[in-house]
């Protein structure tokens, strides 16, 4: 195949910036051969670039040389073209594309580059192509329309982004990729030093100290859209290095963070999805969130509310209950499903095992028919009793009561899961709806499954201190942290930080960090808060999560240009990958031999 050189030809427009406001005009184009139709005495071929598509025809009657070349053409051939931009005819034009009305006679035609066979072809995705395949031939993924959107979207999302937050006085810093570890409650990923024999750095889970020291330093207001890296389960949303918008701030109080964080929010709603985001977003106290949704996460796009039923079920004649609701810690609640009445057995034994993957013992359930309660466990119910529970769900004749009895923890986990799988099912949340809502006031500490506890969000952020002086236990400590939640995800979070030592080392010790531990790892964080540390606060937002929204992408992989598989590795490069014997030396490493 005859190559040509680009030579002094200079592109006089995008493909889809073309229209008939371009009639007559003589252009230069260059892109791939998106598709080419060969109708015998002329030939079209679909052009295609990052704007999208034009087409342009090769006949003799243009150009006899060009023409003949044009034969020559194969999907994804990479050329250039000279030529006349012309109307189409009325019943040429083609309404689905945006070039429609126009088309382009091709004068010259440069041959810039060809292209081997394909794995798949460059367009709308087939069922047939595999996530495994794209992500291996990645390059060639990454130009089908559909991923080209969603990154120059995310390109655009950070400029907003950016723009916004300068023109709010923030000013954008870099902090370290190799630092020291920074407790986000993940694994991190470790890289040895060669210098340094046996010492590590950390890649950082997330920015968080680099950013209070900023303050502590009377830089006022800090972002970066910064690189966190954390070695834990991929589940879902979650990649093992992912983008957060971080922000921090000196001088506020919670009400100035979430002021800030949701007129960003708003302004990249409206200016990349033309959507208006009302304002000011709800706020809800993480204990409402807990007893209503069973989530500090919840999804607000529709009702399906939990009702506690624990002081009714003390003395109840069902003993799963009245044991649950008299045992220490002890939960009993109900989600009433409108209309739910029609779920058949099969759908509630389905029920019954999904709530099971988060521990429960079982899913009571109640139809409530013309006649009275249908279930099971009616009989252990006095009249009474089910007028109450009627009463206090709004149960109506054709509804469904579902019943988690257990440990606070799993009924909330169970039941919080199953409402969005209930809404899942009944479609109740497919409206294209962006429902956001702020939980603020999170505990200061969770239970760990071992009797100890740790942060909820993370070691640094600000109990409420009445709480330290009166809470009978760890875990009852609120903190001031609010997290920002778009229909049932965690989009944000954020707290006001400690800024004293004395409150610091308090922390440090109730999560039995010895002084000695806390100087060894965070001595220069204490120093830093020992020298005139303002108060501040921050948040951070995953960007991958909200460009998710901003895609209506079902996978955090369709925003991210070269992500990671479940197994946290890169298909396209093969990382991670071995490494030469005589580098594992020069580190002072010396590889075990692993069990397979
Ligand atoms: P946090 O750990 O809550 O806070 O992280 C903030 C946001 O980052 C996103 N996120 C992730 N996205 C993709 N993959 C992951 N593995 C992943 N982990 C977290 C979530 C989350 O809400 N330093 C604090 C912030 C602060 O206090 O200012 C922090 O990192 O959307
Ligand atoms: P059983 O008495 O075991 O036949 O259970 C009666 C009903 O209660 C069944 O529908 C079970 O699924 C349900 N059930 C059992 N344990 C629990 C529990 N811990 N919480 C809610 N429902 C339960």
């Amino acid at each position: 195949m005859q190559l040509d050189p680009l030579g002094d030809w200079k592109r006089s427009d995008y493909l889809e910036h073309l229209g008939k406001a371009d009639l007559g005009r003589q252009v230069t184009l260059m892109g791939w051969v998106h598709s080419r139709r060969d109708h015998g005495g002329v030939i079209f071929v679909d052009l295609r670039d990052h704007t999208g598509m034009a087409q342009v025809v090769f006949g003799p009657q243009h150009n006899q040389a060009s023409f003949e070349r044009a034969q020559e053409l194969r999907s994804e051939y990479v050329v250039a073209i000279k030529g006349e931009v012309v109307a189409r005819s009325t019943d040429q034009v083609n309404l689905k594309m945006k070039t429609g009305e126009i088309e382009v006679f091709v004068k010259e035609l440069k041959l810039l580059n060809g292209c081997t066979a394909l794995p798949f072809q460059i367009g709308d995705l087939q069922e047939s192509i595999t996530e495994k395949n794209r992500l291996k031939n990645r390059t060639l993924d990454l130009r089908r329309p559909q991923m080209q959107h969603n990154l120059i979207l995310r390109s655009k999302a950070a400029h907003v982004m950016r723009n916004y937050l300068h023109e709010h006085g923030f000013f954008e810093f870099e902090t370290p990729i190799l630092t020291r570890s920074t407790p986000e409650g993940a694994r991190d990923y470790l890289v040895p030093s060669r210098v340094n024999p046996g010492h590590f750095y950390a890649l950082p889970q997330s920015p968080q100290l680099f950013k209070q020291l900023l303050m502590v330093a009377g830089y006022d207001r800090y972002y970066q859209i910064a690189k966190c890296f954390r070695d834990e389960d991929l589940r879902g949303n979650r990649q093992p290095e992912f983008t957060q918008i971080d922000l921090e701030f000196a001088f506020v109080a919670p009400d100035d963070v979430m002021t800030l964080v949701e007129g960003m929010v708003a302004e990249l709603f409206e200016k990349t999805l033309a959507v208006k985001v009302e304002l000011p977003i709800r706020r809800m106290l993480y204990a409402d969130a807990m007893a209503k949704y069973g989530s500090d996460a919840p999804d607000l796009r529709y009702g399906l509310e939990l009702t506690d039923l624990t002081e009714l079920s003390k003395n109840c004649g069902f003993q799963v209950f009245s044991q649950a609701a008299q045992s220490e810690g002890g939960l009993v609640k109900v989600m009433c499903v409108p209309g739910g009445a029609d779920f058949s057995r099969k759908d509630l034994d389905d029920l019954t095992e999904f709530v099971k993957i988060y521990r429960a013992k079982g899913l009571a359930w109640v139809k409530l028919t013309p006649e009275g309660w249908q279930s099971p466990i009616t009989k252990f119910f006095n009249p009474e009793e089910i007028a109450e529970i009627n009463q206090r769900t709004g149960a109506k004749v054709g509804d469904l009561l579902l019943f988690g009895a257990d440990k606070k923890q799993v009924v909330n986990d169970a039941l919080g899961n199953l409402r969005k799988e209930v809404a899942r099912r009944r479609k109740l949340a497919e409206d294209g709806r962006f429902v956001f809502c702020w939980v603020t006031d999170f505990p200061l500490f969770e239970a760990t499954e071992d009797g100890g506890f740790h942060s909820c969000h993370h070691p640094f952020t600000m109990p409420v201190m009445e709480d330290m002086e009166t809470a009978k236990h760890p875990t009852d400590i609120r903190s001031i942290a609010y997290d920002l939640v778009l229909n049932g995800v965690e989009l944000g979070g954020g707290s006001i930080r400690i800024h004293r030592p004395d409150i610091q080392k308090r922390v440090f010790q109730m999560l039995k960090i010895t002084d000695e531990e806390a100087r060894e790892k965070f001595g220069f964080l204490l120093d830093a808060l020992d020298q005139g540390a303002p108060p501040h606060a921050g948040l951070a937002l995953g960007f991958d999560r909200l460009m998710m929204f901003l895609t209506g992408a079902e996978s955090i992989r369709e925003v991210i240009a070269f992500p990671k598989t479940q197994q946290a590795s890169c298909l396209l490069t093969e990382a991670p990958g071995k490494v030469d014997p005589a580098q594992l030396k020069e580190l002072n490493l010396a590889l075990r031999k692993t069990q397979s």
